[in-house]
């Protein structure tokens, strides 16, 4: 009985501090989504960018900044990534697609 009590407890809890929470819309899951994202741009990007375009080589803090620049290069005018060998797979499209919706939305 007591443990129920607690669970009741800790639920009112969490449901208090959801309701506390100000209207906004932030995706939750953000933070990871940045992070899976900035694992693609390490592996298919940035090599190729220390090299050939030194002045936009992407970091965890920088990356939100291109994000709209990255949506055109790769989205609209498919210029990036550059050359024939590296490619970006269906899954790092959608990671990368999902990544910018959530830049723009915060
Ligand atoms: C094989 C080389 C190469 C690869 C791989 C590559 N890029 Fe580039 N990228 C370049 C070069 C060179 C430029 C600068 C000249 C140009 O815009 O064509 C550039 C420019 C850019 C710019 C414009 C930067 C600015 O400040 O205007 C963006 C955005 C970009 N790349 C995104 C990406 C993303 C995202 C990827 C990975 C998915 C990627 N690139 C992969 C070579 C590459």
């Amino acid at each position: 009985m007591e443990i129920m009590k607690h669970l009741i407890f800790v639920l009112v809890g969490s449901f208090m501090t959801y309701l506390s929470q100000p209207l906004v819309v932030v995706d939750p899951t953000y933070p990871e989504l940045q992070k899976e994202a900035f694992a693609i741009l390490v592996n298919k990007c940035n090599d190729c960018h220390k090299k050939e375009k030194p002045q936009a080589v992407f970091t965890s803090e920088n990356m939100d900044d291109y994000a709209r620049k990255i949506n055109r290069q790769v989205f609209v005018f498919k210029r990036m990534p550059q050359g024939k060998d590296i490619k970006l797979t269906k899954e790092e499209k959608q990671t990368l697609k999902s990544w910018i919706k959530a830049v723009k939305r915060k």
